[in-house]
């Protein structure tokens, strides 16, 4: 067991109807103009932006709006995000959408609390000192965003998607009403449900330090997860499975089941990030893609885990060996992300990426993560390559 910080500012409001909060909470952060930042229309289409313009209204507390955040939301809105909101003296940003709204909401508080290129946080040249505070109403169960310390933008130029983390970005409140989630396309509340299961995987899987009771958490969301997307498969309108996922996204990636391990694999992600940048795949869709072949290539190195995933998350037998019941394990969640409808390989997508374009997306990744990624295997340039090849 490792050492740990869990930090998880978040004030979490949850449930039927919470979107009525959203002037109360906003007046509570005792901010003068409040930025309403949200993605190409779904908020209007189902009548939520209304509402929170209203509940602010209510209030009188002043707002702008800016809408046209994209999956894979891209740079080019954070710098007009940002020029408008310093324009207008915005001293808060309210996301109102999926990941992509949040984390263009995040990267344009980066930009306002910091001088210089808001990009640069994103290549790692250097640190964020500060970012805007931000307030979240939650449209689709996914990313964790309303709760993490990460965003994720993809500069349109030369195609690079980035990812950059600093507790200055974790929302001050996130409004979670699942109800908010069951105009989403089925294909998007697959992808939500297999980002959800991707975060704790990531940090499930690793060779270093582990606690039984972050085990057992991870464990249990798992399969809360699983069932639930099975059950939204038949019923997208079932509040109780979509409140479920609702929460098991925030937990799964607010840092709760990492405690006390290495803190992550996260390679699946990396190798993620290159496909989406590159091809604008939705982001789950893309993880359920290279996950089973990136399992297939690590598993030997980090097998009691892989073993103790198969028994304790897929319900595979213990008969056979180690290595057996560990590919079971892995083949059953691959019937899982069929079951879903999700891809099990990069053709899955849609899109037919050439060898040089692999090669290009292996490099990318290895010069994204500095050389090597992965804690269940340390992977380098020739195994992004190898892995991008078994998932095509
Ligand atoms: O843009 P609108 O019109 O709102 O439509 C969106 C979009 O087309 C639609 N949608 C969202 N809520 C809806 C809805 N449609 C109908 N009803 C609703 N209630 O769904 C589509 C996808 O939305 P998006 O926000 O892009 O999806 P998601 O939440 O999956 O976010 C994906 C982005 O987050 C990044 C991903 O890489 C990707 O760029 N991630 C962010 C993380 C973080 N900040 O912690 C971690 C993740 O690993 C991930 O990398
Ligand atoms: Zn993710």
């Amino acid at each position: 067991m490792f050492n740990f910080n869990y930090y998880a500012p978040t004030k979490v409001v949850f449930g039927r109807g919470a979107e009525a909060q959203t002037g109360a909470l906003v007046k509570a952060q005792n901010c003068k103009k409040v930025l309403i930042h949200y993605g190409s229309g779904s908020v209007k289409r189902t009548g939520l932006l209304d509402r929170v313009k209203a509940s602010l209204d209510q209030e009188k507390i002043a707002y702008i709006e800016l809408g046209g955040a994209v999956p894979n939301p891209r740079l080019s809105l954070v710098y007009k995000g940002i020029e408008l909101a310093r324009k207008e003296g915005v001293d808060f940003i309210l996301a109102v959408g999926g990941g992509s709204a949040i984390d263009s909401a995040k990267a344009i508080g980066y930009g306002l609390a910091n001088e210089g290129d808001v990009w640069d946080f994103y290549e790692k040249k250097r640190k964020a000192q500060g970012c805007l505070p931000i307030g979240v109403i939650l449209t689709l169960a996914a990313t964790g965003s309303e709760m993490s310390d990460s965003s994720v933008i993809t500069k349109e130029e030369g195609w690079i998607k980035r990812g950059y983390s600093s507790d200055y970005c974790r929302p001050r409140f996130a409004i979670m009403n699942p109800e908010l989630t069951m105009t989403l396309p089925d294909y998007q509340t697959a992808c939500g449900c297999t980002d959800i299961l991707m975060h704790t995987m990531e940090r499930y899987f690793t060779s270093g330090g582990n606690m039984e009771i972050t085990d057992s958490i991870a464990e249990g969301l798992m399969r809360t997860v699983i069932a639930n997307a099975h059950i939204l498969v038949e019923d997208p309108s079932d509040y109780d499975a979509r409140a479920e996922v609702m929460w098991a996204g925030s937990l799964s990636h607010n840092g709760l089941t990492g405690c006390g391990n290495d803190g992550g694999d996260f390679a699946s992600h990396t190798l993620e990030h290159e496909i989406g940048g590159l091809y604008d795949v939705a982001h789950g869709a893309g993880l359920a893609a290279v996950w089973g072949s990136w399992a297939r290539y690590v598993y030997r190195d980090c097998l009691p885990r892989f073993r103790k995933f198969a028994v304790r998350v897929m319900g595979v037998s213990e008969n056979g060996s180690d290595e057996e019941i560990a590919l079971k394990g892995i083949e059953a969640m691959e019937e899982f992300f069929r079951e879903i409808h999700m891809p099990t390989s990069i053709r899955g997508l849609g899109i037919d990426p050439s060898e040089e374009d692999i090669k290009l997306m292996a490099h990318k990744c290895a010069v994204a993560t500095r050389g090597s990624k992965g804690s269940a295997k340390v992977l380098h340039e020739e195994d992004m390559y190898q892995i991008y090849k078994m998932a095509l």
